[in-house]
């Protein structure tokens, strides 16, 4: 088994400016030894889910998503929270790869976080996206809880982070995505 935990990352988020994809920066930044973090970018690319078009095939950008699942040791979703909830477009790749006949999520470790323009930090998003884990047999970390509020407040106009805290939560976080992806494994 390789000693480097290989852990890919998708943000919920198609916005250039993405507060998401800030966090995800941090995240990248601040990883805990032994751990690499690929950060998936073909997020709008997938269709939106159809019976039909998936009798004709899985499209290639679906297979490419199941595969790089599949070869990752844990996950990490970066979601934004809309209207209470999980974006669509996050869903919909879920979704999508739910129905490969491998089922790539199963077993998965997983971690989760997310930065909202609200008071919540997309914790309502998390525990909708926590149900789906459930279905799909992934297996979620806990705690740490990263519910990042006021996103606004939280970076400068270059996109740089400015609160310690948020900082420490994250870099908390992946760390104990790398003990749970060894807890999961044993
Ligand atoms: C369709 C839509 C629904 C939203 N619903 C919520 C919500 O339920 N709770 C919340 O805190 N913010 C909500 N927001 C605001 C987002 O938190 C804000 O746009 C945030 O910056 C999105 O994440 P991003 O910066 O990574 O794109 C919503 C935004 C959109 C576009």
């Amino acid at each position: 088994m390789a000693d480097t935990l290989k852990v890919f990352a998708i943000c919920g988020s198609l916005r250039k400016g993405s507060y998401n994809r800030l966090a995800l920066k941090v995240a990248a930044e601040n990883l805990p030894a032994g751990m690499t973090l690929d950060q998936y970018d073909r997020l709008g690319e997938i269709p939106p889910y159809n019976e039909d078009v998936k009798q004709q095939g899985f499209p290639p950008v679906v297979e490419d998503l199941g595969r790089r699942i599949k070869e990752a040791d844990g996950l990490l979703f970066v979601t934004p929270e809309y209207n209470y909830s999980v974006p669509g477009v996050l869903k919909n790749a879920i979704d999508w790869v739910s129905r490969r006949p491998d089922q790539p999520f199963a077993g998965k470790p997983v971690a989760m976080m997310g930065a909202s323009g609200g008071m919540f930090g997309t914790g309502r998003a998390q525990y909708h996206l926590r149900q789906t884990c459930v279905f799909l047999d992934m297996i979620p970390l806990n705690k740490p809880e990263v519910m990042i509020p006021q996103a606004q407040n939280k970076f400068d106009a270059q996109g740089k982070l400015t609160d310690e805290a948020t900082r420490k939560f994250i870099q908390d976080l992946m760390a104990a995505l790398a003990a749970w992806i060894k807890r999961v494994r044993d």
